[in-house]
């Protein structure tokens, strides 16, 4: 109705469609994520954090024998970005699970194990049976949603909320990375707070105070990636690169491409180069390689001269000041990002992709908010 359609650009405000406008949210809805769960230190007091909804599990996780992420699809990927820092600031081992398959095997689940569900609208069917699975062989089972009141919020023994605000679009965005920082300061929450780890600790949190004017900057990269949307229109695949931290990047940034604007798209760890991906690099085929500063840059470094070798058509995504290292052995286009805290970087290099997959839906002419045969909560098998 006319009043349907009003209501919704009212709701929308100065954006074309709820996935730009979910984009163009996140410094606000990363501020809201952290509201109340960072300490600043000062006199006398340590910088630390705090989740309300963990406190009392918090001795139990730590004893726990084993983390393992479940979720699917973007939260799945979410938790991919957060297992590097879990496993450094915790020294628990972490695993990853994607829910349909931890129940298609019937996969071991121990007293011992803390299972962590992340799911924005916190009622997956696949992530329900999981945590159902679960909860019967005896796990400490917590939650990680963007929705109060939701199943997996009310069947889990304890969790956090991400608060990102009310998400639309199908494609997750706002909601992904206020998972990645829940789960950073979950990372903060189990992890000792020993002296050896507190410069680290210390930084991390100062970082994640700084974090939404970073995203802000990196957002004003808008126009550079419908410039980059508009050279890729008619492409029929795009491949990303990533590895460490931002091997969820490659996997999240490519799910947005695919999901979105129906272009084929392969997140690849590029580790894995060899063992492959190597052999459809081409002239033709373009490649995004994300190269941002951390302890795997150099690597990456060569994996980008290896695709240069081969005449690869790259886009590498590097941090600012950074375009001169990354382009030795060859010419491409590149994408300067704001660099943060290695284990906060995945929040930044996200940003770039969730707006080129924007822009090539729009020009593709595809509905950004309403892809074909998807859905926003996938609530059967
Ligand atoms: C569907 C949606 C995705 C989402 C996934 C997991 O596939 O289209 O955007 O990432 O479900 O949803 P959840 O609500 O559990 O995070």
């Amino acid at each position: 109705s006319v009043l349907e359609m009003e209501v919704e650009q009212i709701n929308k405000g100065k954006y074309e469609h709820y996935m730009q406008k979910e984009i163009h949210e996140q410094p606000e809805s990363l501020t809201t994520t952290m509201r109340g769960r960072l300490i600043r230190g000062g006199s006398c007091k340590a910088k630390s954090v705090l989740l309300g909804g963990l406190k009392d599990h918090l001795r139990t996780i730590r004893r726990s024998r084993r983390i393992v992420f479940i979720g699917c699809g973007t939260s799945y990927n979410a938790a991919l970005a957060a297992r590097p820092i879990l496993e450094e600031l915790s020294g628990i081992p972490v695993t990853m699970e994607i829910a349909s398959d931890l129940v298609d095997r019937q996969g071991p689940i121990y007293r011992e194990d803390t299972i962590v569900f992340v799911s924005q609208s916190g009622e997956t069917a696949d992530t329900l049976q999981a945590l159902e699975y679960a909860l019967e062989n005896g796990a400490l089972c917590v939650g990680i949603t963007n929705t109060v009141g939701s199943a997996i919020a009310r069947h889990t023994h304890c969790g956090v909320h991400i608060n990102a605000g009310c998400e639309i679009g199908v494609a997750s965005t706002k909601a992904y990375t206020s998972q990645i920082v829940v789960m950073a300061i979950l990372a903060l929450a189990i992890g000792d707070d020993t002296i050896s780890s507190q410069a680290r600790r210390e930084a991390i949190i100062d970082g994640l105070f700084d974090l939404p004017n970073k995203v802000k900057e990196v957002l004003k990269l808008d126009e550079e990636m419908k410039d980059l949307a508009q050279l890729l229109i008619a492409e029929q695949s795009l491949l990303v690169f990533g590895r460490g931290y931002n091997y969820a990047t490659a996997l999240e940034g490519a799910l947005k491409v695919k999901e979105v604007s129906l272009m084929h798209s392969e997140g690849i760890l590029a580790g894995e180069m060899k063992h492959g991906p190597l052999a459809l690099v081409d002239e033709t085929l373009p490649i995004v390689v994300i190269a941002t500063r951390d302890a795997c840059f150099s690597k990456q470094q060569s994996v980008i001269q290896q695709l240069h070798a081969r005449k690869g058509r790259l886009i590498v995504m590097c941090s600012k000041g950074d375009a001169a290292s990354v382009t030795v052995g060859g010419s491409c286009r590149v994408v300067e990002v704001p660099q943060v805290e290695d284990c906060l970087q995945p929040v930044i290099n996200i940003v770039p992709l969730q707006l080129l997959a924007y822009h090539l839906t729009v020009l593709r002419g595809y509905n950004v908010d309403q892809p074909r045969n998807l859905a926003k909560s996938v609530t059967t098998q």
